[in-house]
């Protein structure tokens, strides 16, 4: 490997790879194979013994696959990457290796909706106690922690009503307690904040989002320690889920991750422009952005987060269903799921990606009825900022008594 410099977007683009051991190819080969040739029987044997390095099939290990594990293990500041098909399959892949029935997970109060439900209709399913605490308060998980508690779980910011939580003073908790903690950084992706450099075991991403970032794969990463990550390929991805990402979709995230500095920056100023437009708008109640001044943890955000991100969630003061009309009203922003792309898109959590959650469930963690969702794509900001202008409601017009 040559010797670069250790700058994010250098180990972006570089880490991992010469092309001179590719015959010059600037890009790096993609590997489409299902299987590997041994090059004697005692050699096959020696690897699925783990004494002899070396692929043997592509359900466990790909040279595609394995140098997109490298690059997000460096970006992350963690000792290795595990690349599967999707982040549900990086979440459950984690927590079927990391739990056995009779174990007890805590988790934060707002979740995915995807995550919510694998946690209630998967995990419980199986003798594991699911419990949700509210993280943002940290005393809570010292009370709440017991011998049962194997796994610390949380995403920060949240999806979606943008939630914080400070991943070091929660990390010293759950190790105290002889926890694992898990947390998912695929709103703010290592560019904005590393947590295995404040003390999470695992680190894990939607990569179909920020990074891959054009909207055109599904994919999952996740880097922690050798030995873990080692188990999760060995029992979660190889043998429980089978959820392993595809050579093909490996390239693409490499791909995605060469420019994943430049797209957050610009994500993220788009972001902040569109926040306080939205937040001086006497159409809207409330902005949840953790870059705005008014944003209850902007303390904990200036702490743990180098730029606040593309994600904003606010509510018109009409409530739901203003809400919904002005989505309606939308013309360059498309109303989709998924965030991270280079477009513009908007959805209504409470019907669609949250939709998980009853209606009490949906009160009860803190997700909001009439809650909209943005992810502020690389479009021109101005165009973004008449696009919401044109569709938010008309206020009502003060008139003199
Ligand atoms: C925060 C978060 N984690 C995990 C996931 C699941 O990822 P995927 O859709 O790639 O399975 C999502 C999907 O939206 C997400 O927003």
């Amino acid at each position: 490997m040559r010797n670069h410099p250790n700058s994010f977007s250098t180990m972006a683009i570089h880490h991992g790879y010469n092309p001179m051991d590719n015959e010059g190819a600037l890009t790096p080969p993609l590997h489409l194979t299902s299987t590997f040739t041994f090059e004697t029987a005692e050699a096959g044997g020696n690897m699925f013994a783990g004494e002899q390095a070396g692929h043997i099939y592509s359900r466990i290990s790909n040279p595609t696959t394995d140098l997109l594990e490298r690059r997000i293990a460096v970006l992350e500041g963690a000792e290795a990457g595990l690349a599967l098909a999707s982040g549900m399959g990086a979440i459950t892949a984690t927590l079927w290796t990391l739990l056995a029935p009779g174990d007890e997970i805590i988790l934060d109060k707002t979740l995915y909706g995807c995550t919510f439900s694998f946690m209630h209709h998967g995990l419980a399913k199986f003798g594991i106690t699911v419990t949700h605490v509210d993280l943002t308060r940290t005393e809570n998980l010292k009370a709440a922690m017991s011998d049962k508690t194997k796994v610390v779980y949380f995403e920060t910011p949240a999806n979606p009503n943008m939630r914080l939580v400070d991943i070091a003073a929660v990390a010293s908790i759950a190790h105290a307690g002889g926890a694992h903690l898990v947390v998912d950084n695929t709103y703010a992706t290592p560019y904005l904040t590393q947590p295995v450099k404040l003390g999470a075991d695992i680190v894990l991403h939607s990569a179909t989002k920020y990074l891959g970032g054009h909207g055109d794969v599904v994919a999952g990463l996740l880097a922690g320690s050798a030995e873990l990550v080692a188990d999760i390929r060995l029992q979660g991805m190889k043998d429980m889920t089978g959820a392993v990402m595809a050579p093909f979709n490996a390239m693409l995230i490499l791909r995605g991750l060469k420019t994943l500095a430049l797209r957050m920056d610009r994500h993220c100023s788009n972001a902040a422009t569109v926040a306080q437009m939205l937040e001086a708008s006497p159409a809207v109640q409330k902005v949840w952005y953790p870059g705005l001044q008014s944003f209850e943890q902007y303390d904990l955000a200036q702490q743990q987060m180098s730029q606040f991100g593309g994600m904003i969630a606010f509510e018109l003061t009409g409530g739901k269903q203003a809400g919904i009309e002005m989505m309606n009203r939308l013309e360059l922003i498309s109303r989709a799921v998924s965030l991270g792309d280079a477009e513009t898109l908007v959805q209504h959590p409470a019907s669609m990606t949250h939709s998980t959650y009853t209606t009490e469930e949906l009160a009860e963690h803190g997700i909001s009825e009439g809650l909209v969702r943005l992810s502020i794509g690389l479009e021109g900001v101005d165009d973004i900022l008449a696009d919401l202008a044109q569709a938010l409601p008309v206020p009502p017009i003060k008139t003199a008594a």
